[in-house]
C-alpha cells in the first residue's frame, strides 16, 4: 500500500525521488520521507514527515539534502500512526542503514525483541525498523552486505518490497521483494527502482518485473538481479507502452473525473479487438469447448469494486450458460476450505494485480489444480503473471483510489466471458449472439450520452447534501449495482451508505429509514420493476426522499421518485455497466461538496497489499 523509490545515477536524486513519490502518492498518503546519500559528507542524510508530499517538499525547501543516490516512501499506515517518527526510510542505530518498506514484517514482535536484547535501540513504532537494525547487524557481525541482506531474508517473515541503503556503498542500491510489487528501472548511467512503473515513466520505458525472493543490486550503470541462491538470474526487458500522459490529469480537476470519462474508449478499447461475428476471441486465452467442458465449478474471487464487477459475471453465466458460480470475497476464500480440485477454473479479477488476498486466494486454487484465470488492469502484475490465463482490461493506468474506469472494464470482460462460455457450449445461438454483439458495440456512446447529463448529478448533490443515511436498492443486477454505488459514496463521500436487496429491507433495515434517509433505487430490469417499485414505495411512505435510476422511457417511476436519473436503453445485461456511470458521478459531486479530497480519501490506498 505504500509507494517505494530509488534513484542512483548522475543527477540530484531529491527532485527525482520527489517526481516518483508524487506518482505513487496514491498508494498510501499519510507520511513521506527520502534517504540520500551525501558524497561530502559520506553520510546518509534524512527527511521526513507525516503528511502528504507538498509537506516533504517544504521541509526539503528549508533544509535541502543533496546527493546522486536516495530512496523515498510515501506511507499507507500498518505499525504506528502517522507521525514523522514513523515515516520511512528507517534507519538502522549509527544511520549505517537506511530502509524503506511496502508490506507487513508479521515476525517483527519477536525479531525486535531479539534485536532489543542484542542493544538496539527502536525509534519508531514500525515492523520496518526491525529490517534496517536486523541488516546491520548480520553486516556488523562481519557478513559482507549482500550476505547480511539475504540472511535477513531468511529471518523476515511477511511481505515486503524493500530499498536498502548502505553508507559504506555509496555507489549502490539493494532491493528485493515478496508478496509486494517492484520494478527496477533500466536508465543510461542511472538506474531506478519503484513499487510501480508510473513513478519512473519520466525517465525511462524500459524495466526489470523483480519477482518474488529476487534481490537486485544497482549501480549508476550497472543492474544485478540474484535469485534466492545468490545466482544471477538473466531477465527479460519489459517495455511499458502506454504514455505518461496516461497518468496525469490532462486538465481534469481530478484523475477520478478524468477516469470516469475515459470510460467510453475503455469500452471501445475492450470490445474492438475482441467482438468478431465468428464469437468471442479472448486474446491469447485456450478455453474452447473441450477445456469447458471438463469444468465443473467456476469460482469468480476479488475485492472491493472488482468483487462487484465479479459478481455480474456470476449473474451472467448462472443465467445465461446455466451452470452455478460461486464469487466470493478473496478475503473470505481461503478461511472456508473452498472445494478446489482440477475440474475448477477460478477467474480472479484486479485492477492492481497485486491485491494481497486475491493473490492469496490465486495460489491456494493453482496449489490444488484449479486451472486460473486473471482479470486483470496492470500488465505485468504479479496476478498476470502468476495466472495460468490473463485478460486484461485495457483500461490504462486508474490513479483515484475510487475505481472507476477498472470496474467498467471488469464489467465488460464479464460480458464477452458470458458470450464466450455460452457460445462454446451451446447455450447461446449465434444469431442471440449477434443481437448481443449489436448492443454491446453501441456501448461507448450510450456511455458518452449519459457523460452529457453530468450537469444533473451534480444538482442532484445540491438536493441530496444533507442525507444522513443513503439506502442503495436493486434486484436482481440492479442489486449488483447498487452495491458498487454504495461502496463509491462511502468510500469519497465518507457518508454512510448501505446497498440492499430490495426485497429484504422490510426484514429489518426499513427501520432506519425517515426523512432525512436518501433512497437510491435502481429499477433497469424490467421484469423486476413492479417489485422493486413496491419497496420503492414503501420507503417513501416513511419519509425517505427517492432518487431513482431508470432506463429510457419509464416513465411509470415518476410517480414514486422524487427525481429520476434515465440511462439509455440497451440489453438486458448490458444495463450494469451504464446503471453504474451516475453512480460514479453522484459520489464524485457529493465527495466534491462535501469537501473531500477526491482522489485521495482518507484512511484507503490504491492498491492493498497487505492481508
Ligand atoms: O486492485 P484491485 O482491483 O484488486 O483492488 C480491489 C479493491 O481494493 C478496490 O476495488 C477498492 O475496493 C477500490 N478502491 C474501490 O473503489
Amino acid at each position: 500500500m505504500c509507494g517505494v523509490v530509488g534513484y542512483i545515477g548522475k543527477n540530484d536524486a531529491v527532485p527525482i525521488l520527489i517526481n516518483g513519490l508524487s506518482k505513487l502518492e496514491y498508494r498510501g498518503y499519510d507520511s513521506a520521507g527520502v534517504a540520500v546519500f551525501d558524497e561530502e559528507q559520506k553520510k546518509i542524510n534524512l527527511c521526513k514527515t507525516k503528511g502528504r508530499i507538498q509537506n516533504l517538499q517544504d521541509k526539503l525547501y528549508m533544509s535541502p539534502l543533496k546527493g546522486k543516490v536516495g530512496i523515498g516512501h510515501t506511507r499507507w499506515a500498518t505499525h504506528g500512526v502517522p507521525s514523522d517518527r514513523n515515516a520511512h526510510p528507517h534507519f538502522s542505530d549509527d544511520s549505517k542503514i537506511a530502509v524503506v518498506h511496502n508490506g507487513i514484517i508479521e515476525n517483527y514482535m519477536s525479531l525486535k525483541e531479539e534485536l532489543e536484547e542484542k542493544g538496539y535501540n527502536f525509534i519508531s513504532e514500525t515492523d520496518t525498523e526491525t529490517v534496517a537494525h536486523l541488516i546491520d547487524y548480520y553486516y556488523k557481525s562481519g557478513m559482507d552486505i549482500l550476505d547480511a541482506v539475504f540472511k535477513v531474508l531468511e529471518r523476515i517473515e511477511g511481505s515486503y518490497a524493500l530499498g536498502i541503503l548502505c553508507r559504506d556503498f555509496p555507489d549502490r542500491i539493494i532491493a528485493t521483494r515478496k508478496d509486494s510489487p517492484l520494478v527496477v528501472g533500466i536508465g543510461k548511467n542511472e538506474n531506478f527502482i519503484a513499487s510501480d512503473m508510473p513513478a519512473i515513466l519520466n525517465y525511462t520505458r524500459d524495466v526489470y518485473l523483480i519477482d518474488d525472493n529476487e534481490v537486485a543490486v544497482l549501480t549508476a550503470d550497472s543492474i544485478k538481479i540474484l535469485n534466492s541462491d545468490k545466482d544471477e538470474v538473466e531477465k527479460k526487458i519489459f517495455k511499458v507502452d502506454w504514455d505518461i500522459e496516461a497518468a496525469e490529469k490532462s486538465g481534469y480537476d481530478h484523475f477520478m473525473l478524468k477516469e470516469i470519462h475515459e470510460q467510453p474508449k475503455v469500452v471501445r478499447d475492450n470490445l474492438n479487438s475482441r467482438l468478431t461475428d465468428e464469437g468471442v476471441v479472448l486474446d491469447n486465452i485456450c478455453l474452447g469447448k473441450a477445456e469447458l467442458e471438463k469444468i465443473n465449478r467456476i469460482y469468480i474471487v476479488a475485492c472491493g469494486t472488482a468483487y462487484y464487477a465479479g459478481l455480474v459475471g456470476k449473474y451472467l453465466i448462472e443465467r445465461v450458460v446455466r451452470i452455478p458460480v460461486n464469487s466470493e470475497f478473496a478475503s473470505e476464500f481461503r478461511y472456508k476450505e473452498p472445494l478446489i480440485d482440477d475440474k475448477t477454473l477460478m477467474i480472479v479479477v484486479s485492477q492492481s494485480g497485486e491485491t494481497a488476498d486475491t493473490i492469496a486466494a490465486m495460489r491456494l486454487a493453482k496449489e490444488k489444480g484449479a486451472r486460473t484465470f486473471g482479470i486483470v488492469n496492470a500488465v505485468g502484475s504479479s496476478i498476470a503473471r502468476e495466472a495460468d490465463d490473463v485478460l486484461y482490461t485495457l483500461a490504462g493506468p486508474e490513479i483515484a483510489v475510487a475505481s472507476t474506469k477498472a470496474f467498467t472494464a471488469q464489467v465488460v470482460s464479464m460480458y464477452l466471458i458470458t458470450c464466450h462460455i455460452a457460445l462454446e457450449l451451446g447455450k447461446m445461438t449465434k444469431d442471440e449472439f449477434l443481437k448481443i454483439k449489436e448492443h454491446m458495440e453501441l456501448l461507448p456512446s450510450l456511455v458518452n450520452s449519459i457523460l452529457t447529463k453530468e450537469p444533473a448529478l451534480k444538482r442532484f448533490m445540491h438536493k441530496y447534501i444533507g442525507s444522513k443515511n443513503v439506502f442503495y436498492i436493486g434486484r436482481g443486477l440492479d442489486y449488483v449495482v447498487s452495491m458498487e454505488g454504495s461502496l463509491k459514496l462511502k468510500e469519497i463521500a465518507y457518508l454512510h451508505s448501505e446497498p440492499y436487496a430490495a426485497g429484504e429491507l422490510k426484514h429489518g433495515p426499513i427501520a432506519l429509514i425517515e426523512e432525512s434517509t436518501l433512497v437510491i433505487g435502481i429499477v433497469t430490469q424490467e421484469e423486476l420493476f413492479d417489485k422493486t417499485v413496491s419497496n420503492i414505495r414503501e420507503c417513501k411512505a416513511r419519509g425517505a426522499k427517492v432518487l431513482a435510476i431508470a432506463m429510457e422511457g419509464n416513465t411509470e417511476i415518476l410517480k414514486y421518485a422524487d427525481d429520476v436519473f434515465y440511462i439509455p436503453r440497451t440489453y438486458w445485461m448490458l444495463t450494469p455497466l451504464l446503471a453504474n456511470i451516475p453512480q460514479q458521478l453522484f459520489a464524485y459531486y457529493m465527495a466534491l461538496g462535501l469537501g473531500n479530497d477526491v482522489d485521495k480519501p482518507r484512511n484507503l490506498a490504491k492498491s492493498v497489499t497487505v492481508e
